[in-house]
Formats: C-alpha cells, structure tokens, sequence
C-alpha cells in the first residue's frame, strides 16, 4: 500500500496502471474507516486488479451547522485497515479546491443533481450537502479514472443520486453499491456511532429494530406505508428526534404509499447531537 498526498501523484501512478491494462477500484471515503468501509475495499480488491481508497473530510459537503471541525480524523490507523488497497489518497482541503479556498459557493463549479433527488430525506435538512458530495466525487473520477466504484447502501440516497449523476454526464464509471455492514446488535457502522455515550449506543438501536420489524410486516402482507408508520413509532422513545421515516423507490426515491419489493424505508433520528441514519430494502 503506497500513501499519496497530491493529485499528480494519483494521476502518475494511474497511468501506469492503465498502460499495464490493469482494472481499477475506487473506494471514496472521509476516513475514520471501520468495517464498512473495509468491506468496500475488500469487494473492490476482489473485483479489480488494483483498488485507490481516498480519504479526505470533504468540507464543501458540511453545513455550517455541522461537524466538520469535529469529524475524527485518523490516518494513520485508516492505513493500517486500508492495507489491502494499493493506493490511498489523502489530499488538503487546498489540493482539492486551491489555496485560498473559502467554505462558501464563490469560485466552484459545482454539480449539481436535481432537486427532486435532494429536496427529501437528508437533503432536506442537509442543505447542499448532496452538491458537495456529487461535486468531490466527480473530482476524484477525474483523478482516478476508475472502471468500477464502490459505494455502501448505508448512505443509500447518496448512491442512487451517484448512479443518477453517472448516467446523466455520462461518466465511464460502473457504481457498484454494497450492503450495510452492522454490529451483532443491528446497530449500522457509521464512523459518528463514536460520538454516542454508551446509553445513547442503546437507544440508536432503536433504529434497526425499527425498519427490520417493517420489512417483517411488509413480509407478512402489510403494506400500507402510513399502518407501517404506525407500528414503527412503538420504538421511540423521548430520546429519539425523529427527521423521517419515509417509504420511497429504491430507483427515483418518488414516495410510495404503497410498498412493494422496489421499496426502501428510510430513517433519520437524531439522539442528542448525534444525526443517525439507516434503511432497509423490502426485496429479499
Ligand atoms: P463516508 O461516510 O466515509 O463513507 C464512505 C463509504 O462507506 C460510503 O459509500 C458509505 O456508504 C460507506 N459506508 C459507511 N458505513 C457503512 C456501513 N456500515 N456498511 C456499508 N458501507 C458503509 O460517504 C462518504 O464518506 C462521503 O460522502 C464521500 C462519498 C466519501 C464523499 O465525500
């Protein structure tokens, strides 16, 4: 595993590569990787002849609200789990987006997907998250070139507004989108569960529960989504903020008040400062 820095470097080693004719895997993460992220890498290991992981906490995708200054920052120990991956890349801020790069829209191209994708869900509170998001991952395709990209289904808006920027511009990429890894108790990795105190780990738990009893009613013929809201509330208590519980199509998230197999029910909670986020397919 070789760790780079800059941008040329990338581009350098990724044309040696090409000129080999080898394939290559691209993992975009922000670091603090856990076993979510690691099934990524291990998928594309699997998959490609050679596999880059970025790691870099992309300040244009954090409100200003947000915890950009707080999110962990671990390198060291994320090449140590990221040793399977030939290639990490771990840029500045000012790599990506220039010295003197202000956290403001001035002086960016950005892309961005269409509301009707972004204006629900996480984007609904997360204002421009889902620019910032399409705009650095479109950065590192350029970068990287790579011929497959793995994303988790743990962010699950996030790769179906990804699969929606890459038919849409036409970017020789195939996403590659991977199950949600969870601890034995349900719970969904996610690098912010560190944040949690251990009774705060109890009540996210809460979560899971929720949306697999949903999919267990849906699989004994439920399938009024507001009757599914109903039950699901049972598992929320007053520590629980609830954002959404929404039912939507897994392929153009439009709503459906009528679930079928095509259906994933999204949550968001927050506990505390903590904004947790989880789904469940009803296929399978
Ligand atoms: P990050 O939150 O670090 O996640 C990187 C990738 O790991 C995403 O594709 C995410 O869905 C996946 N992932 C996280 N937890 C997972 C879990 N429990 N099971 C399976 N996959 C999981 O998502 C981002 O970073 C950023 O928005 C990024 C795409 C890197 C752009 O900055």
């Amino acid at each position: 595993m070789r760790l780079v820095h800059k941008i040329q470097e990338v581009r350098e080693q990724i044309k040696q590569w090409k000129k080999e004719g080898l394939t290559i895997g691209f993992v975009p993460t922000m670091g603090a990787l856990h076993a979510g992220h690691l099934s990524l890498i291990k998928k594309s290991v699997e998959k490609c002849d050679r596999t880059v992981v970025s790691i870099f906490v992309n300040p244009i995708q954090f409100g200003p609200n947000e915890d950009l200054d707080k999110y962990p920052r671990t390198l060291e120990a994320d090449c140590e789990t990221a040793k399977e991956a030939d290639l990490i890349f771990a840029p500045t801020p000012a790599e990506m987006y220039g010295e003197g790069f202000r956290l403001s829209n001035d002086y960016l191209t950005y892309v961005i997907p269409p509301y009707f994708y972004m204006d629900k869900l996480c984007g609904k509170s997360r204002i421009g998250h889902f620019d910032g998001v399409c705009t650095v991952v479109n950065k590192f395709f350029n970068i990287v070139q790579p011929d497959f990209a793995f994303f988790g289904e743990k962010d699950r808006q996030q790769l179906i507004i990804i699969r929606k920027m890459v038919k849409d511009l036409n970017i020789p990429v195939e996403i590659i989108g991977c199950p949600i890894v969870r601890e034995d108790s349900g719970l969904a990795l996610s690098s912010r569960n560190s944040y949690l105190t251990p009774e705060q780990k109890e009540d996210a738990l809460a979560l899971s529960k929720l949306l697999f009893n949903i999919k267990k009613c849906y699989k004994q013929g439920i399938t009024d989504a507001s009757a599914l809201k109903e039950t699901a509330f049972n598992y929320l208590n007053s520590h629980h903020n609830l954002e959404y519980l929404d039912f939507r199509d897994e392929d153009n998230l439009e709503e459906k008040s009528i679930i079928d197999d095509k259906t994933i029910a999204f949550i968001a909670v927050k506990i505390g400062n903590v904004r947790l986020i989880d789904n469940v397919s009803m296929k399978d």
